[in-house]
This record gives C-alpha cells, structure tokens and sequence, in this order.
C-alpha cells in the first residue's frame, strides 16, 4: 500500500483516525536514520515529543542516548526510532486499545518498509504489540525473539524505567540493560562484518 516512507509519513501527519489527534500539537512519526538496519520501537509521545514532533527527546530519550553512545551507537547514524502510537495520550496515560488499533497500520508500514534486521522492542507496551504472547518486560528483556522479515527482535527496559530504578548493582535493571546493549551491539556489527576468504 505504501512504497516509501515519505508517504506514511504525510499521511501519518494529517491523521484523524482516533481522538489523541485532537489534544496533539504534534504527530510524532519517526526519529534517526531512515535507513538503519535497526529499528527502536517505543511506546508514545511524552510531552517534549508532542512538543517537537521527535521521539525521545525528553528525559528517558536523553538517557536513551546515553546508553547507546556507551557502546559506540548513535541516533544519528544507527538506528531508526518509533513508537507504537504517533500521538501523545492525554499526562501520559498508558495508549488504549482502540489508539493502538487505529494506529498500527503506521507502525506495520514502517516495518514493511524499512526492513530491519534488529528489532529493539522498547518496555511492556511495544512488547505487548511486538509479542503479545510474552508476559512482560521483567522476564522477556535480553532474549532474541524471531521478528518480522527474518530480523532479530530483543525487548528491553524502557529508559523511563531506569530513572525510577537508580542502582547499578549486579542485577538491577541498569546492570541488565548495560548486559542487553552490548549483546545488540555485537548482533549490530556482525550486520556490517566483511567476509574476507
Ligand atoms: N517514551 C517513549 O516510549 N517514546 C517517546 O518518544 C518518548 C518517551
């Protein structure tokens, strides 16, 4: 149905499917690079997205950021960034069912067209899309999951999480996402590994 991202985009801008396009200032479609072998998918627009019209740019988007670079990762060169829903809920409600519904079509063109061979499925609510027969975050994180267009699917923390979550002790929910990123960078760059026989 759709051919490029562009066009997802301009329709994704003027949408009146659900009611969040009423209380949004601005549809938030997409971050990063927009032809990245990994994709993020997210939950929703905070406030600072609505704001800009750019996931993650509030607190968790910085710390996100953060987490990335610690492994040599980039928005800017690495990774193309989404959310479940491209309007922000009313102080950041949890999206409804009937907002999901009206907006996956979004979500699954982007898939469809950008590919990726990395899936990084980003807190409860992108995992209850992604894979909805996984239970929760807590025990699915850290696990590769078979993902659409043969890609590699890994759910991990929510950043939003993590600033609630301040220790970085063996086990704690930093400790487990600093073990999550170095698995997905290594997965990432056998992506861009050479063969030489
Ligand atoms: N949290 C998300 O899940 N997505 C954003 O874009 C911002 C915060």
């Amino acid at each position: 149905m759709y051919e490029e991202l562009e066009q997802i985009r301009e329709k994704c801008l003027s949408c009146q499917k659900c009611p969040l396009s009423k209380s949004r200032h601005k549809v938030v479609f997409s971050g990063g690079v927009p032809n990245s072998k990994m994709m993020l998918i997210g939950e929703a627009p905070g406030y600072w997205e609505d704001q800009k019209g750019i996931p993650f740019v509030g607190k968790a988007g910085q710390l996100l950021d953060k987490i990335f670079e610690c492994v040599g990762l980039s928005r800017e060169r690495d990774v193309y960034i989404c959310n479940t829903i491209k309007c922000r809920p009313p102080d950041n409600r949890n999206p409804l069912p009937e907002e999901k519904q009206a907006c996956e079509e979004y979500l699954k063109a982007q898939i469809d067209i950008l590919k990726p061979r990395i899936i990084l499925v980003c807190g409860n609510i992108a995992l209850n899309t992604m894979i909805p027969t996984e239970r929760g975050i807590t025990r699915a994180r850290g696990k590769w999951f078979d993902g659409p267009y043969g890609s590699k699917m890994m759910p991990i923390f929510h950043p939003s999480y993590l600033l609630r979550n301040d220790s970085r002790e063996k086990g704690s929910p930093k400790w487990l996402m600093w073990q999550d990123i170095k698995a997905i960078k290594e997965e990432y760059d056998k992506l861009n590994d050479v063969i030489v026989s």
